[in-house]
């Protein structure tokens, strides 16, 4: 039988997969161990090969059939806009994207004002700016650690994830607007879902019935 290739998003998405998974009595030992720095593992007796990869290139990896299956956030899903299957919401990994900044922003929202949008989604919020509000503004892409932008007089606000709303509390910003809710979600290669498809639908199935227990 063929290995079914799972790409996992290294970090706590892959430690959370991995527990699921088990609970569906799907085990990888040779991931748990803590000290390797192994990036891919076998499961023989389920005939399955996982890899860990960084999230953003998750939905690389199946649109290109590298893997048959990824787990990532709907957030990296949304933004890479890859030709993939988005099939199961596993129901951790539970944030919001959100429109965050100074409380004075709030007026250069609502008046729909050219405001300036630091972002690492840049599609994902120029859509909700141009497609949804109607409100021109410019964007500018960062890598990380964006609630700084608006600190430091890069731009008016960002448009970011939020866990716990630690991160913006303790750097005197607040969320002005929420664009969409997030979380880890399943998705397919096309061709590996029509050519795997009984294999496919059962760990699906027995996923979704660990998730709905
Ligand atoms: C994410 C996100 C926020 C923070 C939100 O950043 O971009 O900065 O977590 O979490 P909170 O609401 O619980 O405070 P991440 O930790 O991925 O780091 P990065 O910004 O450097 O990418």
């Amino acid at each position: 039988m063929k290995y079914l290739t799972i790409a996992l998003t290294k970090g706590r998405l892959a430690g959370k997969t991995m527990k699921l998974l088990a609970q569906a009595g799907i085990e990888c030992k040779e991931m748990q161990d803590p000290e390797t720095r192994k990036l891919i593992f076998t499961d023989e007796k389920n005939r399955l090969k996982f890899f860990l990869a960084k999230g953003q290139d998750v939905p690389t990896y199946v649109e290109y059939g590298a893997a048959d299956l990824g787990v990532t956030g709907e957030d990296t899903i949304l933004e890479e806009n890859r030709r993939v299957y988005e099939v199961l919401d596993l129901g951790f990994g539970k944030c919001r994207m959100c429109v965050a900044g100074p409380a004075q922003a709030a007026g250069l929202l609502r008046h729909k004002e050219q405001i300036t949008v630091a972002t690492k989604y840049p599609r994902i919020a120029r859509d909700y700016f141009h497609n949804r509000k109607n409100q021109t503004v410019e964007i500018i892409k960062l890598n990380g650690s964006v609630e700084l932008a608006p600190i430091v007089g890069l731009s008016d606000v960002i448009c970011d994830i939020v866990e716990t709303g630690t991160t913006l509390k303790e750097n005197g910003l607040i969320v002005l607007e929420e664009v969409c809710p997030l979380s880890a979600r399943v998705i397919v290669n096309p061709v590996s879902m029509r050519m795997e498809n009984e294999r496919i639908s059962c760990l699906l199935r027995s996923m979704n019935d660990i998730i709905e227990k």
